[in-house]
């Protein structure tokens, strides 16, 4: 395995899909709310995606039931949406979904919450997504791939989180997952160095406790904090540009940060 550096016309190609992703995930915003069970979102954003012209990638992926993940809570990834799941007013939850448009992969998440959440709850969202922002802001070329991690720990430390190390961001595009793994918790100057054209998720999962997970025996995919402590975690698709990166799953105008 190695990375490919995707031609013009392959980014092109994830550029668009992993717009449709960004789509979906604004899409789904409004029916995120107390009472409502996870399949019913679900369904929507596996509509959408067809609607749109596209296929969920995570349906029927090595044998995963489903359209989108769902994780709540001490979920920190692969939660398999359900109708027994049903929002309750504090949940935290992020909502993760990959395209397959033409043929190419976007795959991007982001964090919801219901009615009233918990500070400490709301404070490890925004340290989420800031952790994200860090290692977003190391993608340049020539730049070492383990920076990302480095900067997304580094901060992750001084907040005392734990960083999930046994799921990583990867190559995206032309496959699902492709080469290079991208570890949230890496040394720096660690790696390859980043190149024009190589395309990759960020998705750091940060825990309030520790940052072990644990995979349900029962369904094969649900991992949870082995401390059942709150995690939270957000993913976007990226660009390595000739000057920077490009943010492909942002569809909000959050990037570039100013
Ligand atoms: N979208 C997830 C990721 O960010 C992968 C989900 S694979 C599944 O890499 F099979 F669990 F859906
Ligand atoms: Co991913
Ligand atoms: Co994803």
């Amino acid at each position: 395995m190695s990375i490919v550096i995707k031609t013009p016309e392959q980014i092109d190609g994830i550029r668009k899909s992993s717009k449709l992703a960004g789509q979906v995930l604004e899409y789904i915003a409004p029916f995120v709310k107390e009472g409502v069970d996870t399949e019913y979102l679900d369904d929507l954003m596996r509509k959408y995606m067809e609607d749109h012209g596209a296929i969920p990638a995570t349906l029927n992926y090595n044998g995963y039931p489903k359209s989108s993940c769902i994780s709540l809570n001490e979920v920190v990834c692969h939660g398999i949406p359900s109708k027994e799941t049903v929002l309750k007013n504090g949940d935290i939850l992020n909502i993760d979904v990959t395209c397959i448009l033409d043929g190419y992969f976007g795959d991007t998440s982001r964090m919801f919450t219901v009615g009233e959440v918990s500070e400490e709850a709301q404070d490890l969202i925004d340290d989420t997504l800031h952790a994200l922002n860090l290692g977003i802001q190391q993608v340049r070329p020539g730049n070492y791939l383990g920076n990302i991690g480095f900067a997304i720990t580094r901060f992750a430390r001084t907040r005392n989180y734990g960083v999930v190390y046994e799921f990583c961001g990867h190559g995206v595009g032309i496959e699902f997952h492709e080469d290079p793994q991208v570890d949230h918790t890496a040394r720096k100057n660690s790696g390859p160095r980043l190149r024009p054209g190589m395309t990759f998720t960020i998705e750091p999962m940060l825990n309030l406790g520790r940052p072990k997970v644990v995979i349900d025996e029962e369904d094969g995919w649900t991992a949870t904090t082995i401390d059942g402590k709150l995690s939270a975690q957000f993913e976007h698709t990226l660009l390595v540009t000739e000057t920077g990166c490009e943010v492909l799953t942002d569809v909000r105008g959050d990037y570039p940060i100013s």
